[in-house]
């Protein structure tokens, strides 16, 4: 079962009952492009300033800064301090949370999430490493996106060793016929193409993340039957990740764009319902452009 619902997650979370959730998922935007110059101003007397001021006194307006990165970091974590109180405390007591992100925001985040959930409940951070695209010619090309694991209980959460899929090793004649064949397990660094811009996975959603690393967290931090939430949902690839292994998902998103592409990717699905968007049609054309635009949902 799918539900997708339309709207502020703010608001959409505060209508969950606590405890509600095995799994939590979430990617939320970071570094939408347009920073906020805030340019810092201070007066001083000046009989030829610009300004008139008290008692018709003149001023003068002096620049003495811009705090743009300040105020996007300032703005960012304030943003997302209340919605992972939220994921919180519509965690179970043995639920998993999965806060996707970037290595210019993932050092901050991780000093607001562990003042929320506790620094022992920090189990893994988890490199999703790709290779695609240009390469930079003064620095190293930063190619990974940082994936923060927390447990709610450290000594009591899911972790399904079994069912976590094997990858080749890389050097199979090191380790013998029987062990090459069956590969080994993953470490805390995941290599994995990004969505491929010409594949069948890709939806058109510019933000999407690949099906393939949803579906390892999915299925070894949930069971059958789990309940699994993403509250920046997008695309809604963590739904499909869900569906596929007979989790319960919602999503929620606020931008119908993402509504409308969800509306596609879930038409051959059962069991999924829309709240709150019922105006909304599904995207035609997969492949079709969706604004990045769109996504600047808070004013960065
Ligand atoms: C990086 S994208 C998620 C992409 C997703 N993981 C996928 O695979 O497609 C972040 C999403 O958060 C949504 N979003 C931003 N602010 C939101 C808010 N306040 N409430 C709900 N959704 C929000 C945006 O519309 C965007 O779709």
């Amino acid at each position: 079962m799918i539900d997708v619902h339309f709207g502020d997650n703010l608001e959409v979370l505060a209508g969950f009952p606590d405890e509600s959730f095995d799994l939590i998922y979430i990617d939320p935007p970071f570094n939408t492009g347009k920073t906020q110059a805030r340019t810092q101003i201070k007066t001083v007397r000046d009989e030829a300033g610009d300004r008139t001021g008290f008692k018709g006194q003149r001023y003068q307006t002096v620049r003495i800064g811009s705090k743009a990165f300040a105020d996007t970091f300032t703005d960012f974590m304030a943003f997302l301090e209340p919605r992972i109180e939220h994921a919180h405390r519509l965690l179970k007591p043995n639920g998993s949370f999965f806060f996707h992100i970037d290595f210019r925001e993932v050092h901050y985040s991780k000093v607001l999430i562990d003042s929320i959930f506790g620094r022992d409940s920090f189990m893994n951070e988890l490199i999703w490493a790709y290779d695609y695209g240009a390469r930079a010619t003064r620095r190293w090309s930063p190619k990974h996106d940082n994936i923060l694991w927390y447990a709610k209980d450290p000594e009591n959460y899911t972790f399904r060793f079994e069912d976590i899929d094997r990858i080749p090793y890389m050097a199979p004649g090191l380790v013998g016929p029987e062990k090459a064949e069956r590969g080994k397990t993953p470490t805390d660094t995941w290599w994995h193409t990004i969505v491929s811009p010409n594949g069948k996975e890709k939806t058109g959603y510019p933000t999407q993340k690949p099906l393939g690393i949803l579906n390892r967290i999915v299925a070894v931090h949930s069971h059958p039957g789990d309940r699994v939430l993403d509250f920046f949902a997008g695309s809604g690839t963590i739904g499909e990740a869900a569906a596929r292994q007979r989790r319960q998902a919602v999503l929620v998103d606020s931008n119908p764009e993402a509504v409308a592409v969800m509306k596609r990717r879930f038409s051959g699905f059962q069991d999924v319902h829309f709240h709150g968007c019922e105006s909304i049609e599904p995207a035609v054309n997969p492949a079709a452009k969706v604004s990045s635009g769109s996504l600047d949902l808070f004013g960065f």
